[in-house]
């Protein structure tokens, strides 16, 4: 296992990634990127602008369960003047009605059906997809859009036939895989922030550096709620172990079961309720 604080990349798959990704977009007329609201500018792809090339984004902070509602309205907020896109937030996971986001669909891809018709072509579904970074909860959202209809509604002209289009509704087809938006390779923070939300390979890190850097980044905002949480003084894998009492051999800490365990359980939500982000990102 690696010991140092890098996350490992392999670009050959991420070139691969782009690569299929920009093949699904082509077919597209709106696409949906799917955020984690914990993360929200680390879990989006710094090279989406170019690769939608002016395509409607609808931008979905998903998992907002896991977040602080108040803090989150700021980072909407900003996402909305920044990028000058719509956003919404969603949980996907327990969440039944995703009526708005289908209705905000038909409104972003509203005006290339009318060009379309205005050209004599006759009206047709609006065609979507879904991207985002692995593990932000695409497949659920996709599965929430397509639960009402599973219709399939085949291959279309230049599509590889595993590609499958539902039909949501008589407007709207969606395809039934989402894109997946390769790791960033830039910025050593924002992977970091994407391995604590398990975006990343574990392979790509080393378990008890990134959960150490997780408790020095949470420190930032949530200092106090942690320690409280905890029980401890100061926030290292050492003295949580011995709070806890994770011991082995006698009296050693168990550091390797305390990372996992930080990790697991703020990935599950019971540290509390966090965004690791800074708003003037
Ligand atoms: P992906 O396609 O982007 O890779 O993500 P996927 O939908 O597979 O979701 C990844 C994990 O995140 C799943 O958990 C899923 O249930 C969970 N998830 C998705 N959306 C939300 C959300 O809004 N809130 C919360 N809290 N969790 C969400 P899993 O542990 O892999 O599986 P399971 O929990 O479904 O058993």
């Amino acid at each position: 296992m690696k010991k140092d604080s890098h996350i490992h990349w392999y670009p050959g798959h991420i070139a691969k990634a782009e690569r299929q990704l920009k093949e699904k977009l082509n077919l597209c007329d709106v696409v949906i990127e799917v955020l984690d609201a914990r993360i929200p500018f680390s879990s989006m792809y710094n090279n989406i602008k170019s690769l939608l090339g002016g395509k409607p984004r609808l931008i979905l902070l998903n998992k907002a369960d896991l977040t602080d509602k108040q803090e989150l309205k700021l980072f909407i907020e900003k996402i909305k003047t920044d990028f000058d896109n719509p956003v919404m937030v969603t949980d996907a996971k327990n969440s039944k009605d995703l009526a708005p986001i289908v209705k905000k669909i038909l409104e972003l891809a509203e005006p290339k059906i009318q060009a379309q018709m205005a050209k004599g072509l006759l009206r047709r579904p609006a065609r979507v997809m879904v991207v985002g970074m692995p593990n932000v909860g695409k497949s659920s959202i996709i599965n929430k859009l397509t639960k009402a209809s599973k219709t399939k509604v085949g291959a279309k002209a230049g599509v590889t036939r595993q590609q499958q289009w539902v039909r949501i509704n008589k407007d709207i087809d969606l395809l039934d895989t989402p894109g997946i938006i390769p790791m960033r390779q830039d910025d050593q923070l924002a992977a970091t922030k994407l391995a604590f939300v398990n975006s990343v390979s574990e392979n790509a890190y080393d378990n008890e550096t990134i959960a150490q850097e997780l408790l020095n980044i949470l420190s930032r905002k949530y200092e106090q709620q942690l320690k409280e949480y905890y029980n401890v003084d100061n926030l290292t894998l050492e003295d949580i172990a011995k709070s806890r009492n994770w011991i082995v051999s006698g009296s050693e800490p168990d550091i390797e079961r305390t990372a996992t365990f930080i990790l697991k359980y703020f990935r599950d939500g019971k540290l509390g309720k966090f965004i690791l982000d800074e708003i003037e990102s």
